[in-house]
């Protein structure tokens, strides 16, 4: 997930933001905490997820994407993703689909349950959102796109409910048209526009570029989000500072280091690293997702589901691996619950805190990208979206 920075020397003086100057942002009468951002990503930023993301210091999170389609809102699956409970605002919820007057029904149908934000998604690659012309195949055709973009900003205001946008660069190298829709849905009423640093035709392949981010911030007036392969305080500062982006928006990176945020806000606040957690830490907070994981799935999907988030957790830990394997063999949450509770605090005896991942400059340690994990992204896409369209 290395991203393409220059290598500066170590010893040029970081740009730290003083705490007053780190972009402060607002979306319509929402004022958030800070611009460090949760990604929406199906299947992963759950509200249990999401919750406990903002509580380690995210600004923002929208919820995974909720389809338009009238006849899946009773399902299970989108009922749970309609689900706010308890969750501090402001409640954005993301919509994907391919008319304009079934996004308006969903923006109103959200909206109605508590939406305070709507979030369009134009940014999923995936075949099976792209073949019904939704997700990132929106920006290849930017007559309906704005089609889209007018009817859910309409019925959104009828509400007084702001409307953000989520995209790639363009579809392919030679059609980067980011800038044109992203000037179009301000001039309809858009409110923020996020521009994930790829285009549809990479997936996840190669690296994001952070150029055309920079050309969509330099034209608009309202906020810009820089998403795409930021997986460290020092490169949330070098795309802040490279693309002059309101916020930065993380989505991999949180997968199992919910932490993320607050090592970003941190850094961004001081320029200094903050310590990796307590191992005591990393176990309270896993403990408690794992309870409200349950609690909105329940007992036979909870535990599948919670798999997942598990080997994240302890993928860069001691025994990791070999804890993941064993864990898949387990169906019960008590089981579950015993089990990380036994390896964390086995791993306690040997360390109080887990390992550092970033150097003094707040860089990420050298890690192989792996094509791997390029294929695992797009499988996880894939696999959140089996039941949704
Ligand atoms: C498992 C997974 C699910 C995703 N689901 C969504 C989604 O529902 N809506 C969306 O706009 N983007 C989705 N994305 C894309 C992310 O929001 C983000 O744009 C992308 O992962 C790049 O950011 P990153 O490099 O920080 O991960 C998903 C990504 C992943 C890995």
């Amino acid at each position: 997930m290395a991203a393409r920075l220059p290598k500066t020397p170590c010893t040029r003086k970081p740009l730290v933001f003083p705490l007053a100057l780190i972009p402060r942002m607002q979306i319509g009468p929402f004022a958030l905490a800070n611009p460090v951002f949760v990604a929406p990503m199906a299947g992963v930023t759950d509200r249990p997820f999401r919750q406990l993301c903002k509580r380690l210091g995210a600004g923002y999170a929208v919820s995974e994407m909720v389809t338009s389609r009238r006849d899946l809102w009773d399902s299970l699956k989108t009922s749970r993703r309609a689900n706010h409970d308890g969750e501090p605002g402001p409640i954005a919820v993301q919509i994907a689909g391919t008319d304009a007057g079934m996004m308006a029904d969903a923006a109103r149908y959200n909206i109605d349950r508590g939406a305070q934000i709507i979030d369009i998604n134009m940014g999923c690659p995936a075949k099976k959102v792209c073949n019904k012309w939704a997700g990132s195949a929106l920006m290849q055709d930017e007559v309906l796109a704005l089609e889209i973009i007018d009817a859910v900003v309409q019925a959104s205001a009828a509400h007084g409910v702001p409307v953000t946008l989520k995209m790639r660069t363009g579809w392919c190298q030679s059609h980067k048209n980011a800038l044109s829709i992203a000037l179009a849905a301000q001039n309809a009423g858009v409110a923020m526009v996020t521009v994930h640093g790829r285009t549809r035709e990479q997936g996840y392949r190669g690296q994001a570029e952070y150029e055309t981010i920079a050309a969509v911030k330099a034209a608009l007036r309202i906020p810009v989000v820089a998403n795409g392969d930021i997986n460290s305080p020092f490169q949330a500062r070098e795309v802040l500072r490279q693309t002059g982006a309101d916020a930065v928006m993380i989505g991999r990176a949180a997968q199992g280091r919910p932490w993320i945020f607050r090592e970003i806000t941190h850094f961004l606040e001081t320029g200094h690293v903050l310590a990796p957690p307590l191992v005591q830490e990393v176990r309270r907070w896993l403990l408690a997702h794992l309870q409200d994981h349950y609690g909105l799935y329940g007992e036979y999907t909870g535990v599948r589901s919670a798999r997942k988030h598990i080997a994240w957790y302890l993928r860069s830990l001691p025994g990791g691996e070999e804890f993941r394997r064993r864990l898949n063999l387990l169906n019960d949450s008590a089981s579950q619950v015993q089990s990380v509770t036994d390896y964390l605090d086995q791993l306690n005896q040997s360390m109080d805190r887990i390992p550092a991942v970033y150097d003094a400059d707040g860089r990420h340690l050298p890690e192989a990208v792996s094509h791997e994990e390029e294929t695992n992204s797009m499988k996880l896409v894939k696999m959140s979206l089996h039941h949704e369209q």
